[in-house]
């Protein structure tokens, strides 16, 4: 999720300085921001401080990010002449910064968590498009999809080239992970995500370059996990809408799974936190293949301590579970770890870090999240 911004009192520093372009647009500035939580929490990955939207400026829509109101699209696309105006671009050249940055991190970070890249998925980054900024209904995007689909599809594809070669971009300036954020895909039917955004959705995910993991993202999905799942990813999102064990059944175990805690919960005490965060652990039942994470990014009012109270508790409680199977407690004693045990039992992780010694900070750091179902 996301886990810089305005929440930590030194990113609104450098705000003061930066307009949120400016900062994206300046690798050193984009550098530090993407290190800021690094330094303050024990987290286990680097996101990289960039926006799903930015490849839209050198097409040409005319993007602002307006103070308070979110990102605008001065020019939407709303019809096939609307398409015809977009810009078709290259982002290696379009937006070079953005590589710049990874570049960047990947040295600073020296090894110590992995850089994870990320991109709009087809589908979050047209309804930017279609409605010129955020939306409740999304009646312009759906209008659009119902009324000429031919022009959606290739709106879509047109997003399709540009997210592929975006997120390879990242990879070879340093991401090790990529994530797919389809924020706002909850709006659709099954059926409508079938027709207008899998297939694109599965483009994208199979023009990744091949062996880096992709984390596939959404919210308000309850009723589109196995179609995500169907587009692609080896680990799928879920927000806190969804009973974690049964959301992860109905996936059939086959994915790893990231997420759930409601980020509103970190505006609530630390004892509670604890409480929310413990019922999630308990849910994923120590099975291997659950990254906890938040269901979506940091709320600005959330207080900085409560992220590290949150961060903490999560790997005092998966390193003790790692260590019980580790010593081969006894299931019936711990309860959390017995599909550990079954599915993996010599406790292995799939990709061992000799073979991949890329990942190897992050297996030492949190083996939990290391390991594949
Ligand atoms: O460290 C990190 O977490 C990475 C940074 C990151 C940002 N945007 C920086 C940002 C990531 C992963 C994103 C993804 C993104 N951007 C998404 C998908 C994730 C999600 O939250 O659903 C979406 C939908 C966007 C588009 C976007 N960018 C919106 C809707 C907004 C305004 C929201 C707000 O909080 O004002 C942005 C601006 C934005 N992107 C900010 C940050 C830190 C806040 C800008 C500010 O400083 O004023």
């Amino acid at each position: 999720m996301r886990q810089a911004g305005r929440y930590l009192p030194e990113y609104r520093a450098l705000r003061e300085r930066f307009g949120f372009l400016e900062l994206c647009k300046n690798s050193e500035a984009a550098s530090e921001v993407t290190l800021q939580p690094i330094r303050r929490f024990e987290v286990d990955a680097a996101i990289l401080f960039a926006d799903i939207l930015l490849v839209l400026e050198p097409m040409g829509v005319g993007l602002k990010f307006a103070k308070g109101d979110g990102p605008v699209i001065e020019r939407p696309v709303r019809s096939r002449e609307d398409l015809r105006r977009l810009i078709a671009i290259d982002p290696l050249e379009a937006v070079p910064f953005v590589f710049e940055t990874a570049r960047t991190v990947r040295r600073a970070l020296g090894g110590r968590v992995p850089l994870i890249g990320f991109a709009g998925a087809p589908f979050t980054v047209a309804s930017y498009v279609v409605e010129g900024g955020a939306s409740r209904d999304y009646l312009h995007t759906k209008q659009l999809m119902y009324g000429d689909p031919e022009t959606w599809h290739e709106l879509m594809q047109r997003l399709v080239d540009v997210t592929v070669r975006y997120l390879n971009g990242q990879i070879a300036a340093g991401a090790q992970a990529v994530q797919l954020f389809d924020s706002w895909v909850g709006t659709l039917s099954p059926d409508d995500y079938r027709a207008f955004v899998l297939p694109h959705s599965r483009a994208v995910i199979t023009g990744v370059t091949p062996g880096v993991p992709v984390i596939h993202f959404g919210t308000g999905t309850a009723a589109l996990l196995p179609l995500m799942r169907e587009a692609g990813g080896d680990v799928i999102g879920l927000d806190w809408r969804v009973d974690l064990r049964e959301a992860w059944a109905r996936l059939d175990h086959a994915v790893a799974v990231q997420g759930n805690l409601d980020p509103a919960v970190l505006l609530a005490s630390p004892p509670e936190i604890r409480r929310r965060a413990e019922a999630i652990l308990a849910r994923a039942g120590g099975r291997p293949g659950h990254i906890f994470n938040l269901g979506h990014g940091v709320h600005q009012q959330t207080s900085p301590d409560h992220v590290a109270a949150l961060v903490d508790l999560v790997h005092e409680r998966s390193s003790l579970a790692v260590r019980g199977a580790a010593e081969g407690e006894p299931s019936e004693k711990n309860p959390n770890i017995a599909h550990r045990e079954k599915r993996n039992p010599e406790g292995a992780a799939c990709e061992p870090s000799e073979k991949n010694p890329e990942n190897s900070a992050l297996e030492k750091r949190n083996p939990v999240v290391r390991r594949r179902p």
